[in-house]
C-alpha cells in the first residue's frame, strides 16, 4: 500500500467560492426529492423559454403506463438558448476556441459570429428541403463546422445524428439507414495525429451501400481542400451554397419533448441503438450539470477533449457550455501529436481553466513519464475532470499531483449516452474526493443498488446500479424501437432504470463503479470487479495498462485472465509475472490473483478508447472463431497478436 491519502477534503477556498457547497448540496437533494415539481420548475428557469412550462414532470417506469415527460408544455429552441440569448450580453465573447491537429492552426468564433454561421447553415439546409423532424447525419471532424451543423439542425427543428469520424463506411451506412437521413453533412477530410481521414470518400462508400437509397444531398465543408470527386446533383459544396443565403434565420419553436438528436451506441446485444434525446430536458440537464459539476464561471475557458461523435462531445463540447455562454475549446487532434506534451501545451496556449478528459488518455500519457507534463506551466488550470470508465487511483493521483500540482480538485463523472449528462460526480465545493470513486449522485438522482433478484440493498453494499426515478436528461426512446427501449432498461428490475453497471457503495455513501455487470467476475462465489484487479496491476511500476476478464475455470467457476501492457522498454519475464500476482494478492487478496497473465503489446480498443472486453473474453475463453463485430476497433492487428500469443493457465 502507498502512504498517500485516501480522502482529499474540499479546501476551504473551494467551499467558500464554489457555486454549491456541502450545505447547498444537502438542501438541493432534499428539495429535488420532496418537492420535485417546484424544484425542477425553478431550476428550469435557467433556460430561455418561449412558453414557460407549467407541467414539470410526468413519469412512470411501470410497464402498464410507461412514460417519461419533462417540461411538457414548455416551448423553446436549443439554438436560441445557445446563441441568440447571449448576443446582447456577450456577443463579442469567444464561443468556440478551435485548436487544429497541426499546432500552427487555431481560430476562434465569437457568439455573434457563431450565430451568423449557424443561421447560414440553417438556411442552406432549408434550401435542401430539410424541415422540422427530418433527420440529418453529421460526419465531420472536430472543427467548428461540427457545432455549427448541430446547432443549425436544432435551429430549424431537424434531428441530428452525429456519427464519429472514426467509424467505417459500413457503420455510417447502417446509421444513415436506421434513422432515414436524406441529408449528410461531411468534410473533404479530417486530420488526426498528422494523418488524413478520408471523410468524403467514406461517405461515398457508405452511400454505395444501403444508406445511398435514401440520401439525396451531401453537403461538403472544406477543411483540408483535398481534391475530392463530386457527384453531380447530389453533392453540394457548403462554401458555395452559403454565399447565396441570408445570415439570419428564425428559430423554430419546439415543444420540450420534440426530438433534438439521435446518437448511436452499442449495447450488449444486437446492432447499435439510436438513443433519442429531446429538446427541453436534455438541454436543461447539459446546461445545469455543466455549471454545477465544473463550477463554471463566466469568461473561463472550458476544454472537454471528447469528440463530438460521442455523447460527451454533445453535452460538454457543445450544448452545455454554449447554453451557459461559456468559451468552449474544440481540439481536432490527439494527445500524443506532435508529442506527448500536446494537451498541456494547448492548456497553456489557450489558458484553459477547466480540463475534462478520459482515464485511458491519462494512462497513456502517464506511461511516458512526467517530463512532457513538466515541460509546461499549466498555471491556468483550476479544475480537472474524468469520464468514461473508472479511473484507477494511481492514474487519479498522477493527474492530481503531476498535472494539477495538487491544486485542482478532480471530478470523476459517471454517466452514459442514455443519461444525457452527468449523474454521479463530486461537486468541487461540496464533496471530499476519494481517488477512484465517482462519489455521490447529483441532486434529483435516486441511485439504488439491487441484488440479482431485484431486492434493494441498503448501506454499504455491492450490486447492480439502478435509478429509481427519472431526471430531465434521460433518453426517451430507442429510435424506431420503443419496445427495445423498455426491454433494455426497464424490464430487468421492474419500476427502475437499470444502468448495466455494477457498483459498490461504501460506508460513507460513496459510489464505486466496478464496470459493466458483464465484466464482473465470479471467482469461487466471490464477486470481483475487473477494474479492481486492473487497478492493482497498474500500481506496479512496470505496468502501463491492464485489462482483466473472466474465463471458465474448472474449480473456481471463473478464473481471472489478465492482459498486461508494460511500460516502454520493459521486457516481460517469469519474475515479473510472479511480482504482478504478488502485487494483486497484496492489494486485494489471494482470491483476486490472476490465473493467467498475457503480455499484450496493445489492447483492442474502440476509436473512442474503450477497451473491447468482449473480444478479450473470447480470446481468454479460446473461442476466437466467434469474435463478433470487430468493425469499431481502432487497430485490428492488436487482436491478431493477442490470439497468436494466447497464454494458458500455469
Ligand atoms: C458507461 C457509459 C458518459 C460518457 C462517456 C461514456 C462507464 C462512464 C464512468 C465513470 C466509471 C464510467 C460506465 C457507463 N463509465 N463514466 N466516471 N466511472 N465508469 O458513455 O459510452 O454511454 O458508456 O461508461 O460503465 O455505463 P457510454
Amino acid at each position: 500500500m502507498t502512504d498517500q491519502p485516501d480522502l482529499y477534503p474540499v479546501s476551504s477556498e473551494w467551499a467558500q467560492r464554489a457555486r454549491m457547497n456541502a450545505a447547498g448540496y444537502a438542501a438541493a437533494r432534499t428539495a429535488a426529492r420532496e418537492t420535485a415539481e417546484a424544484f425542477w420548475g425553478e431550476q428550469a428557469r435557467r433556460l430561455d423559454w418561449f412558453e414557460t412550462p407549467s407541467k414539470i414532470k410526468d413519469v412512470s417506469f411501470d410497464k402498464a403506463d410507461f412514460r417519461i415527460r419533462w417540461f411538457e408544455d414548455g416551448v423553446l429552441n436549443v439554438a436560441h438558448n445557445c446563441l441568440d440569448r447571449h448576443l446582447e450580453t456577450r456577443g463579442e465573447a469567444t464561443a468556440i476556441l478551435w485548436e487544429g491537429d497541426d499546432p500552427a492552426q487555431s481560430g476562434e468564433l465569437s457568439y455573434a459570429e457563431l450565430h451568423r454561421e449557424v443561421c447560414r447553415m440553417a438556411n442552406v439546409l432549408k434550401g435542401l428541403g430539410v424541415g422540422k423532424g427530418d433527420r440529418v447525419t453529421i460526419y465531420l471532424p472536430m472543427i467548428p463546422a461540427a457545432a455549427v451543423a448541430m446547432l443549425a439542425c436544432a435551429r430549424i427543428g431537424a434531428v441530428h445524428s452525429v456519427v464519429f469520424g472514426g467509424f467505417s463506411p459500413d457503420s455510417l451506412s447502417g446509421r444513415i439507414e436506421d434513422c432515414g437521413s436524406r441529408v449528410v453533412i461531411t468534410a473533404d477530410e479530417g486530420l488526426r495525429g498528422g494523418k488524413r481521414v478520408p471523410l468524403k470518400a467514406n461517405v461515398d462508400a457508405a452511400l454505395e451501400k444501403a444508406g445511398g437509397a435514401i440520401v439525396d444531398k451531401v453537403l461538403i465543408v472544406s477543411h483540408t481542400n483535398a481534391d475530392i470527386p463530386i457527384v453531380e446533383g447530389r453533392d453540394v459544396r457548403y462554401g458555395e451554397a452559403k454565399r447565396g443565403v441570408a445570415d439570419d434565420c428564425p428559430c423554430e419553436p419546439m415543444q420540450a419533448e420534440d426530438p433534438l438528436f439521435i446518437l448511436y451506441t452499442s449495447g450488449s446485444t444486437g446492432k447499435p441503438k439510436g438513443v433519442l434525446h429531446t429538446t427541453g430536458g436534455y438541454l436543461f440537464w447539459a446546461s445545469w450539470t455543466h455549471e454545477l459539476v465544473f463550477d463554471y464561471r463566466p469568461g473561463e475557458v472550458f476544454w472537454c477533449t471528447a469528440d463530438v461523435g460521442w455523447v460527451t462531445g454533445h453535452s460538454y463540447c457543445v450544448y452545455g457550455p454554449l447554453a451557459n455562454g461559456a468559451t468552449t475549446l474544440m481540439f481536432e487532434g490527439v494527445p500524443n501529436y506532435p508529442d506527448n506534451s500536446r494537451f498541456w501545451q494547448v492548456v497553456d496556449k489557450h489558458q484553459v481553466e477547466i480540463f475534462y478528459t478520459a482515464p485511458t488518455a491519462l494512462r497513456a500519457l502517464m506511461r511516458e513519464g512526467d517530463g512532457p507534463v513538466k515541460a509546461t506551466s499549466r498555471q491556468s488550470l483550476r479544475l480537472l475532470g474524468t469520464v468514461g470508465e473508472p479511473i484507477n487511483p494511481e492514474a487519479w493521483r498522477w493527474y492530481h499531483e503531476v498535472v494539477g500540482e495538487g491544486r485542482c480538485p478532480i471530478v470523476d463523472t459517471w454517466w452514459q449516452t442514455e443519461t444525457g449528462g452527468i449523474l454521479v460526480s463530486p461537486l468541487p465545493g461540496a464533496t471530499d474526493l476519494k481517488p477512484g470513486s465517482a462519489t455521490k449522485p447529483l441532486p434529483g438522482v435516486e441511485l439504488q443498488l439491487v441484488d440479482a433478484e431485484g431486492a434493494v440493498l441498503e448501506g454499504a453494499a455491492s450490486g447492480n446500479l439502478c435509478i429509481a426515478d427519472s431526471w430531465p436528461g434521460q433518453m426517451r426512446t430507442v429510435w424506431g424501437d420503443h419496445q427495445r427501449f423498455f426491454d433494455t432498461y426497464f424490464s430487468a428490475y421492474p419500476g427502475k432504470y437499470f444502468t448495466g453497471d455494477g457498483c459498490r457503495r461504501d460506508a460513507d455513501g460513496y459510489y464505486w463503479i466496478t464496470g459493466r455487470v458483464d465484466d464482473v467476475i465470479n471467482v469461487s462465489g466471490h464477486r470481483m470487479g475487473t477494474a479492481e484487479v486492473e487497478s492493482a496491476l497498474v500500481l506496479h511500476e512496470a505496468v502501463a495498462e491492464a485489462a482483466v476478464v473472466g474465463f471458465p475455470h474448472d474449480i473456481k467457476g471463473q478464473g481471472i485472465y489478465a492482459y498486461v501492457t508494460l511500460n516502454a522498454g520493459i521486457e516481460p519475464d517469469k519474475a515479473l509475472r510472479k511480482a504482478l500476482i504478488a502485487q494483486v494478492r497484496a492489494e486485494i487478496g489471494p482470491i483476486a490473483a490472476p490465473d493467467v497473465i498475457q503480455w499484450a503489446p496493445g489492447l483492442p480498443k474502440t476509436r473512442s478508447g474503450k477497451i473491447m472486453r468482449r473480444i478479450l473474453r473470447k480470446i481468454a475463453e479460446n473461442d476466437v472463431g466467434a469474435l463478433g463485430d470487430t468493425s469499431t476497433l481502432a487497430d485490428p492487428t492488436v487482436v491478431d497478436d493477442l490470439i497468436r500469443n494466447r497464454a494458458s493457465a500455469a
